[in-house]
Formats: C-alpha cells, sequence, structure tokens
C-alpha cells in the first residue's frame, strides 16, 4: 500500500479506550535467559519454550501488526494510532518483539525488487534490481539468488528483519498493472526464480514472505474479486508454483492474498492456509495477512491467519483485544493463539532474526558500487532480443545515431506501487497511465561513451518532427515505455499514448529503426513489420541504461527468453474482457466474480497450444547475437522422474547463453491440462565452438495429474514424448521415455 503521509498525535484517551490499541513505548530488548536463547536448539524446539513462557497479552502482540507510515487517512476515531517509537518510518510494517524474553520487533519493508519506501519527501534511497519478470526472463536461479541476497542485505542495512518479497502470481492476466512483480506464467519456471529469490533474502538472517498466495492475478477489485478454481487445476498451476519455490526458499511467512477463492477470502480461507499449506505442504512459518486482507477475528484465525498486517488498513483490529477476548471465551482455542505465536517465533528462529538482530539504520555501510554491478549483470541477462534483422549489435560504422522518447537522455523506467524502490537523483515523469519513477541510468549517455558516432535525442512528442529528426540517421532507436503500477491493470495491450502511431511514423521515414520497450509485460506490436530490430528491456533497474547500452552495442550478447506468453491480442485470452468493474465501491463489500476455470492449470503457453493459437511470440521465444545446437537428447526414467541428457555447442561467432528448455507431452488420455508442460531447463554460457554437456532432471509432479480425493500425483503409464526447444513452439530434438505408473504423495514424494 502506499499512502500520503501526516503526522498524528498519539490516540485521544477516548479513542484509545474505544479501541484499546495502546500506545507502545520504545522497550529495550533484554539479555534473558531461557531455553529458547539455547542456540544448539532446533527452532520447533526453542518456539515451543519461547512461547510456554510467553503471557496471553505477550502471543497477542506477535500476531497484530501496524502500518509503520502514519497517513491523513488514519486520523479518524477508529484509526488513530501512533507508531511505537522503534518502529521505522515510510516502511510497510512493524510488529513489536517481547523485550522480556530478548524477542525482538519485525521491521517489514518491501518488496522483491529493493528496499521500497512509502511516498514521502525523504525515501530511503537504495539499489533497485530489475522488475521480477525481468529477473525471470534471465531463466537463471543463480541470478535470482544473488539479487535477493543483494536486497536482503540492504534490507538487513537499513534496520528491516522481514521483506514483503517473493511476488510470485502466475500470469493469467497479461494486463495486470503488477506482472512486474513476478515471475511469469510457468510453475516450474516461476517457483524456481522465486524460490532462488527468497533464498538468497534469507541468507542475510531475515525473513522473506512470499506473495500473493494465491490467484491475485488480476488488480481489478482485488480487493473482493472471487476467484473460482478447482482444487486439481490449483494444485498443478498456481499453487504448484508457490509450492516449489516453498521447498527452494523456505520462506519463514507467507502473505495470503486481497482476493477471494470459491467464496471465501484468502486470508480466511481454510482451504488454502489450513490445508494445502500448512496440513499438505508442512508450511512451519507464519501466515500474515496482505495490507487490508483481513476481515474477521474468529473465522481468519480458525481458517488459518496468523498475523493481523498493518492493521489500520482492515475496518479493525481484528487480532488484538478482540482476538483475545475470542480466546478468553473459547471461540479460538488456546492452543491456536499458541500456534500462532509458535509460527512467527519459529520463522524468527529458524532464519536467525533473533540470534543475529537488524541494528538500526547502517545504510552508510552498504556497498553502493558492488550493488550496482549485481543490478547491472542481472538487467544484462534480462534482455530478451526478439527481432534482428541484422541491425544488431550496432555497427561500428554508423556516424549518427539518433535516439527517440522514453525519457532516455534521463534514464530507465520502473513499475508503480508498493514494491517502488526510491534511488537517488530519480525523477517522477507524466507517462499516460501515471506519474512514472524513471532511475538516472540514462541509454543516451551510455551509448555515446561506447561509440564514434554523434547520438542526439528526440523526445518524440511530437511524432513528424521525431521522423524527421530520424530521417537521415544511421540507426534509429525507438525507447517505449509502459508504466504499470499496483492497483491498476493496463486497459489493453497496446503501448498507451500514441507510441505505436510513433513508431510507424519513424519506421516509415527510416527503416533502421531499433525499438527498446520497458513495459510491465506483454504488449503488441501493430508495427513489428516496419521496424529491424525490437529488445524487450522490462523495468531494467537502476542501472539499466548502462546494460541496454552494452547489449545495443553487443559488449553484451542478449540471452534473455521471454517467461510470459506475448499474446497476438486479448481477443486469444481466456477473458477477452477482465472480469470485476474498477468503479466497484470496496466499502460496499461488492462480490464480483471471475472464473478460473476456463483455462484452468492451462495457463500462458498451455492455452495457446491447447486452443491452436499463434501468439505474438511464445514463451521461452528470444535471439542471440551466436547460434546454437543440441545434440544427443536422451530421456531415461530416473526414480520416480526422468534424466534428460543433452548437449549444447555454440557454433556462432561470439560468446554467449542459450537456456535449454526441455518440454514433456504425456500418452494419449493422460488427462493434462495441455498438450504439453515445460519439464526443466538450463542457462549455459558458452565460447564459440564450445559445448557442454547438460545433465537435468524432471520432477515427477510435472509428469503427473492430481487426484483431489486422494490428494496424490499420479503419472500414467505410458510413451512421453520429450523435446528441447528454442521457446514453446520451435522444438530442436526429440526422444522418447516408456513410464511405468508412479503415486506420489501430496509432497511430490
Ligand atoms: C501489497 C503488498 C505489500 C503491502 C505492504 C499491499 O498493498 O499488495 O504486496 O507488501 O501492501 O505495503
Amino acid at each position: 500500500m502506499i499512502l500520503s503521509l501526516r503526522r498524528l498525535a498519539c490516540a485521544s484517551s477516548l479513542a484509545a479506550l474505544m479501541l484499546s490499541v495502546p500506545c507502545l513505548a520504545a522497550e529495550p530488548v533484554v539479555h534473558a535467559q531461557g531455553p529458547w536463547t539455547d542456540t544448539s536448539l532446533a527452532p520447533e524446539a526453542r518456539a515451543d519454550a519461547a512461547v510456554a513462557a510467553m503471557t496471553q497479552p505477550e502471543k497477542l502482540r506477535l500476531v497484530f501488526g501496524f502500518f509503520s507510515t502514519e497517513a491523513t487517512w488514519m486520523d479518524n476515531e477508529v484509526k488513530r494510532f501512533q507508531l511505537p517509537k522503534e518502529a521505522l518510518p515510510f516502511a510497510a510494517g512493524y510488529v513489536p518483539g517481547v523485550p522480556r524474553l530478548g524477542i525482538p520487533a519485525q521491521w517489514e519493508t518491501d518488496a522483491g525488487i529493493g528496499v521500497a519506501s512509502q511516498v514521502t519527501e525523504t525515501p530511503r534511497l537504495r539499489t533497485a534490481l530489475p522488475s521480477g519478470l525481468a529477473i525471470a526472463a534471465t531463466w537463471d536461479p543463480a541470478t535470482a539468488q544473488a539479487g535477493g541476497a543483494m536486497i536482503g542485505n540492504e534490507a538487513r542495512l537499513s534496520g528491516f528483519n522481514v521483506q514483503l518479497a517473493g511476488g510470485m502470481n502466475l500470469i493469467r492476466e497479461p494486463r495486470n498493472g503488477r506482472n512486474f512483480e513476478y515471475s511469469g506464467e510457468d510453475p516450474l519456471l516461476a517457483g524456481v526464480i522465486t524460490g532462488n529469490a527468497i533464498k538468497g533474502i534469507q541468507s542475510n538472517h531475515i525473513i522473506s514472505t512470499m506473495k500473493h498466495f494465491a490467484f491475485n492475478a488480476q488488480e481489478t477489485n482485488r480487493n473482493a474479486i472471487d476467484v473460482k478454481i478447482s482444487d486439481q487445476a490449483a494444485r498443478q498451476s498456481d499453487l504448484l508454483a508457490f509450492q516449489i519455490a516453498l521447498e527452494i526458499g523456505k520462506p519463514g511467512s507467507v502473505m495470503c492474498a486481497y482476493n477471494r477463492i470459491n467464496g471465501a477470502y484468502s486470508c480466511e480461507n481454510d482451504w488454502l492456509l489450513n490445508q494445502v499449506l500448512k496440513q499438505d505442504w508442512n508450511f512451519k512459518g507464519y501466515v500474515m495477512s496482505d495490507w487490508g486482507g483481513t476481515h474477521s477475528t474468529i473465522p481468519a484465525a480458525n481458517n488459518g491467519l496468523d498475523q493481523q498486517s498493518g492493521w489500520a488498513f482492515d475496518k479493525s483490529p481484528y487480532f488484538h483485544a478482540a482476538l483475545g477476548e475470542a480466546v478468553n471465551n473459547g471461540h479460538v482455542s488456546r492452543s491456536r493463539l499458541d500456534d500462532m505465536a509458535r509460527r512467527v517465533l519459529w520463522a524468527m528462529f529458524a532464519n536467525g532474526v533473533v540470534d543475529t538482530p537488524v541494528a538500526g539504520d547502517q545504510s552508510v555501510s552498504i556497498d553502493q558500487a558492488a550493488h550496482a554491478q549485481t543490478t547491472q549483470a542481472a538487467a544484462e541477462k534480462s534482455l530478451v532480443l526478439l527481432k534482428n534483422d541484422g541491425l544488431l549489435p550496432l555497427s561500428a560504422k554508423a556516424r549518427r545515431i539518433v535516439m527517440i522518447g522514453g525519457h532516455a537522455d534521463f534514464g530507465v523506467l520502473s513499475g508503480g506501487g508498493s514494491s517502488q524502490v526510491f534511488t537517488a537523483g530519480s525523477q517522477r515523469f507524466d507517462e499516460p497511465l501515471g506519474k512514472a519513477m524513471f532511475y538516472p541510468s540514462s541509454p543516451l549517455k551510455a551509448l555515446a561513451s561506447r561509440t564514434q558516432a554523434i547520438v542526439s535525442y528526440h523526445d518524440g512528442k511530437d511524432a513528424a518532427a521525431a521522423a524527421k529528426a530520424a530521417r537521415n540517421a544511421d540507426i534509429v532507436i525507438v525507447f517505449a515505455t509502459q508504466w504499470t503500477a499496483e492497483g491498476m491493470d493496463t486497459p489493453d495491450l497496446h503501448l498507451p499514448g500514441g507510441q505505436n502511431d510513433l513508431i510507424r511514423t519513424v519506421a516509415k521515414a527510416n527503416r533502421k529503426t531499433v525499438v527498446v520497450l520497458q513495459t510491465g509485460g506483454p504488449v503488441v506490436m501493430p508495427w513489428l513489420n516496419q521496424v529491424g530490430a525490437v529488445i524487450s528491456a522490462w523495468y531494467p533497474g537502476t542501472s539499466g541504461g548502462e546494460a541496454i547500452a552494452r547489449v545495443l552495442v553487443g559488449e553484451v550478447n542478449p540471452s534473455g527468453r521471454l517467461p510470459v506468453t506475448f499474446p497476438a491480442g486479448v481477443d486469444q485470452l481466456p477473458r477477452p474482457v477482465i472480469d470485476g468493474d474498477p468503479k466497484l465501491d470496496k466499502a460496499d463489500d461488492p462480490h464480483p466474480h471471475t472464473d478460473y476455470d476456463i483455462e484452468g492449470a492451462a495457463v500462458g503457453y498451455k492455452w495457446f497450444d491447447k486452443k491452436g493459437l499463434t501468439p505474438l511470440f511464445p514463451f521461452g521465444y528470444g535471439l542471440s547475437y551466436t547460434r546454437f545446437a543440441t545434440s544427443g537428447l536422451t530421456a531415461a526414467a530416473d526414480g520416480k522422474g526422468v534424466k534428460v541428457s543433452v548437449t549444447v555447442t555454440n557454433t556462432g561467432k561470439s560468446t554467449g547463453a542459450t537456456v535449454t528448455q526441455v518440454y514433456v507431452s504425456p500418452p494419449e488420455g493422460a488427462g493434462w491440462e495441455s498438450p504439453k508442460r515445460l519439464g526443466t531447463f538450463a542457462r549455459t554460457e558458452l565460447r564459440p565452438g564450445e559445448s557442454k554437456s547438460l545433465s537435468m532432471t524432471i520432477d515427477p509432479r510435472l509428469l503427473a495429474i492430481f487426484n483431489s480425493a486422494t490428494k496424490t500425483w499420479t503419472v500414467k503409464p505410458g510413451a512421453y514424448r520429450v523435446t528441447t526447444q528454442d521457446s514453446a513452439t520451435e522444438a530442436t530434438a526429440t526422444s522418447t521415455v516408456m513410464l511405468d505408473q508412479q503415486t506420489l504423495d501430496v509432497r511430490g514424494q
């Protein structure tokens, strides 16, 4: 949540009495002694011991969170409170600790791209990674982990010990304004990338969330919309992505989403929280609500919510005095309150939050130079070359290069909302969909320092004037932007504000036009046949301008692959019109519906495959300045999964990286949601002429269907086709493997 601010007085006595949300004073953490301080004990035992030593009010403190920013809309009798002194300003959340027992507070910050600030004149200035979708476009777990480690380090040095990261709702809706925060449309890719990002964050002895659990795939009516989806389709799609990320990243916390699922709000959904997450997946950490996602005391507590976040966003402080009363009168059992507190404590002990406490603001010791390199390296791997008629890399012979639009003279675009990272020197410019923040990493300057050519800039506001400037250039580079943000969906898949006309007009004047896209997700390109090259740069982060320039000149060979299908138009989507109505008033508690059973688990390329649709660019697509070949593909049964061996060779003239994508198709009648699934993948760097042998395994869940009645995964017997592919639509080699019938438990074992 992002809101405007105003400092408030402490709750007046009447309001304070009415709500009994007290003004907490800062209390020093003491060096308490007890079994929970014994680092040789398992986190479970330490959490048990700490819970046993706690009073009921102390347990209640752990499950009730404040918004750590004082906002004007809280200045009324219900919401009025004073932030505890030790809370950090302009941050997302704060949960007091239990100083008597040496349990520190939880200082929470957004999000997955870096350490964010709420809107203020004096934000924290931190490093921004490329968007989550860009990280997914690297198809590189190591890049995701390094990025996570970087933002976790900045969080710790900023005084935060809970990072509200791990955004990974599968892209079911390419117009979703938050797609840039997520990891694409495929459960394996999204799970692996997000899981590794979480692992990196938590390597700093802080907690990361994964969010928004689950099916929060659109922003339109996000607080109310009721998603219909069957258990089987859910387990084979979004839930599988979360399950994989949980196994890899082991997040201490899961943030439940705003929307309803099959009737019940995510944050009081027994099926989602108690059955799937806690029972089936054995999640030991705690479920925190999204800000404004708690709707009750008793149903929420009994159906699996462990902590109310940023309570002022909700109608009431449900997990404060009301929860104490519900425990005292038996509507919520004492053991359930213990379980809630134990889960919070388990996550703190398991991640080192108690043993390696954060020490306030130490941001002067952030290694800015090293972090600039980390974000730049990630951006360089994330850029996807979508088209190249030979314009790229730019010829050293070019004498006049004209750059047009997108504030390329100043910097690169970022996405808006609670994940917004502020960086030194960033500026907001009016974009068609809102006031967008640009980071001061100028592609113009970065390119000018790498070429003998004269590089000039035209702002592109007047298409005819831009075309005139472009006419005699050796190369024209149009920077096209689509700002997206939390709280909104894009009206369609077109670049907004006349940019399609600008590109057409410029390309007509000079066909040697390269388009660099900075978008939240997929867009359509009605001018594609008229231009010579297209690069998707997503939102490339604080060093994005350098990364773009290095790819343009060929210092870096593009190696990103699309983590999401680029449709040819909205008519190809399961829902050509987004369900719900942006005008519905949240206060009236509307109940709009959307039906995810239309596509079920056939999300993204699986839907396109199933329906025989041809996208503009398929999932997995991306070109390079060199060429690669695959040879010697074999597939063999291996335990319950499949082992795949293949050799990749760089057959071109420059060093580069390729992503080997292995897809699987089932035997007839296997009951899959779609003709094929991504089974495994690997990114490999190769010098010219170099070969590498890869050995990869396919998780048996990706060969199976989920049986909701028995809670098992079943691999049907028969011949499975295994293909290596350059994208979801281009096979390079095929092999067949015979599999016996297999049954796996709910965790895929
Ligand atoms: C967002 C979350 C975020 C929270 C705290 C909510 O609006 O949906 O992703 O972590 O605010 O800022």
